[in-house]
């Protein structure tokens, strides 16, 4: 009897698994590689040499508009390894690793071919793990990216779309926020000054500099399930940010 139960359930959850993921929005994340190398743990350019002083990509991740626990009994039933095997490790508040985390789900490089030349610039690591920026794009691929019901190239081209007609680089430059080793920015001039460049209010994170002082850090906006439009934030993050923030140097 019990094994008939657990053996419905698996099948439910196979058919589960291989249907659309049901998330929210994304978060559209970018980062200022000045404010990701200035802290006490620094940084590494990747191979492809120095990126530009412009916002990087840090990832496209589908959320949930509201936390909440997935398949408790399922999982209660058929034990964490089992469960995970089946379903991948989705979260709470986001799903995520929807193929599971196996090597037959990592990216291809043949898959984002015409792209490389673009995430190169725009989607660069900064991570001293390895100097391969195709790593990072594959770590959030399996990570996010299996969760988006998006092939892997449309995944990769809309982030690079979104990161194009939303310079944010531009956006701040315009508004007099530039970066500088000492000038300090309130958070709510950042603030209105995406959301006039932009048109949507973004969710603001930061980080502390060597000196602990508080800096831009990275930029969430939310985007529509077919990543293709910024829309309005379901849900708004607890910002970490002071009320004067940095912009270092890069
Ligand atoms: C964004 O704007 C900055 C500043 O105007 C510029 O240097 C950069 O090349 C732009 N980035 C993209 C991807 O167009």
């Amino acid at each position: 009897m019990k094994l008939a139960i657990a053996f419905g359930l698996l099948l439910s959850l196979l058919a589960v698994s291989a249907a659309a993921e049901r998330f929210d929005f994304f978060y559209f994340v970018q980062q200022w590689p000045g404010s990701y190398c200035d802290t006490w743990r620094g940084c590494c350019f990747p191979d492809s040499g120095k990126p530009a002083a412009d916002f990087g990509i840090h990832g496209l991740w589908p959320n949930y508009a509201q936390c909440h626990g997935r398949y408790g009994l399922a999982r209660a039933v058929l034990g964490d390894d089992a469960f995970f095997s089946i379903v991948g490790r989705r979260g709470r508040c986001w799903p995520q690793y929807c193929g599971g985390d196996y090597d037959d789900n990592a990216l291809r490089p043949w898959e984002i071919r015409d792209l490389i030349a673009s995430l190169e610039r725009s989607w660069p690591t900064l991570s001293c793990k390895s100097g391969r920026s195709f790593e990072f794009w594959s770590y959030e691929w399996k990570k996010h990216g299996t969760c988006s019901n998006l092939e892997p190239h449309d995944y990769f081209a809309r982030a690079l779309a979104l990161k194009a007609a939303h310079n944010l680089t531009a956006i701040l430059a315009g508004a007099g926020i530039v970066p500088s080793a000492t000038e300090t920015y309130s958070v709510s001039s950042v603030s209105d000054a995406i959301t006039q460049g932009t048109g949507f209010t973004a969710n603001l994170d930061c980080n502390r500099d060597a000196d602990g002082e508080s800096q831009l850090y990275q930029v969430f906006m939310c985007v529509d399930r077919e990543a293709k439009r910024l829309i309005d934030c379901p849900l708004h993050k607890r910002s970490k940010c002071s009320d004067q923030v940095k912009l270092p140097l890069f």
